[in-house]
């Protein structure tokens, strides 16, 4: 179901025949479209693969735009250009359209069948894998949704090539997590390696097999965890590490007019878990010390301030994935691998988190 490929066409030929669709679409975004889409197919107009003869389907770009009015716009054009319960609809995009086009996919004629293309970091490693789809409504993030699986996830990282350096960060945040979750030893210095590869890829384009290669190990961590839990009853927790404190900032930064991207606030947010989990589940000093040195060197100060910290405290208890009658829940690290679900923290432990990850 995950494939990795550094022939995205070849590859595409082989999955899209072994499906038989009877039409094939493709839902980009504007950019996308623009830099993705011609590693994909040689013309809009020319059929790539088998069943697409240059359906595309275009969305604006961004979080901001992934609402009902953009699911409307998916709706219709699937619609309007004769899709039916036999047709399949590839995304080709990041985060935003994975997520829009797989929840278009879960609700259009009931369901129909969908391939996730992710071209981000973090959709790679992330949102693209796992079955979660949706949209924001009514100002609240991912409010509509459903959980619906990819046929296929294709992955090829020749697709990084044209992302920027912030939204490289951003996905590595998330990869970081999944090395602390899924690693029981040499935890530090697998983060150490995963930051010197990025980096290199990033300046050069150089390493792309070795990106490559900790792609699909990342991702494999997030897919043995999700197979276990597919609706997150229990285990499937353990990728909110980072997750309570991370949201809640990057909340208060969307409230402040000041956003920043998932990943800098999920690895702010690992940067004080980490310290609850030393001084709650017994992490130990060098996985503390070395983790959260090398997330502060690489994600900078966290833009907040001590008179942020009722807002931020009211923004975790509103998160009603992190509540539990009137208590923050965290995922916690006895050790790196070793992860307690369901841990809460008094108030007064959690503001010294918020001071943990200010002094970094
Ligand atoms: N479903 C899940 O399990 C899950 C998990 C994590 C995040 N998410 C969702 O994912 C979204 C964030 O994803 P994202 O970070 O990929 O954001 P994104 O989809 O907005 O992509 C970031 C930007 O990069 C551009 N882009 C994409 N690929 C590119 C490429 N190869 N070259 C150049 N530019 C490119 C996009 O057009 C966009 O402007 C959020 O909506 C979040 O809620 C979902």
């Amino acid at each position: 179901m995950i494939i990795t490929t550094s022939d995205i066409q070849q590859t595409m030929r082989e999955v899209t025949a072994g499906i038989g669709a009877d039409r094939t679409f493709v839902l980009c975004d504007v950019n996308t479209r623009q830099k993705c889409l011609p590693r994909l197919v040689l013309s809009s107009r020319t059929s790539g693969f088998p069943g697409f003869s240059g359906q595309l389907i275009s969305i604006p770009a961004g979080d901001d735009n992934k609402n009902i009015d953009t699911l409307t716009l998916v709706w219709r054009a699937l619609s309007e250009q004769g899709a039916t319960r036999h047709s399949l609809l590839i995304n080709l995009g990041g985060g935003v359209v994975t997520d829009i086009g797989g929840f278009a996919a879960a609700s259009f004629k009931r369901g129909i069948r969908y391939i996730n293309i992710p071209t981000t970091l973090l959709a790679m490693v992330d949102a693209a894998t796992g079955g979660k789809t949706g949209i924001n409504f009514a100002g609240l993030k991912n409010e509509v949704g459903a959980f619906h699986q990819p046929e296929h996830v294709v992955l090829c990282a020749a697709f990084l090539a044209s992302l920027d350096k912030e939204n490289l960060l951003s996905g590595m945040a998330e990869m970081m997590k999944h090395i602390l979750i899924g690693h029981d030893t040499d935890a530090v210095a697998q983060m150490e390696t995963l930051a010197d590869t990025l980096a290199d890829f990033q300046a050069s384009g150089a390493r792309q097999d070795e990106v490559a290669r900790l792609v699909r190990h990342s991702v494999g961590i997030k897919e043995r965890i999700v197979a276990q839990d597919p609706t997150e009853k229990g285990i499937r927790k353990a990728l909110n590490l980072g997750h309570t404190l991370g949201h809640a900032i990057e909340s208060l930064l969307l409230e402040k007019h000041t956003p920043v991207l998932h990943g800098y606030a999920v690895a702010w947010g690992m940067i004080g878990e980490l310290y609850l989990s030393h001084v709650q589940t017994g992490l130990g000093v060098d996985v503390l010390r070395g983790a959260t040195r090398l997330l502060s060197e690489l994600y900078g100060p966290c833009p907040i301030g001590c008179n942020d910290y009722d807002r931020l405290y009211a923004l975790m208890l509103h998160d009603k994935k992190n509540t539990s009658a009137d208590a923050v829940r965290f995922v916690l690290l006895a050790a790196p691998g070793d992860i307690r679900l369901d841990c809460t923290a008094p108030r007064e432990m959690i503001f010294e988190a918020l001071d943990f990850i200010r002094e970094r």
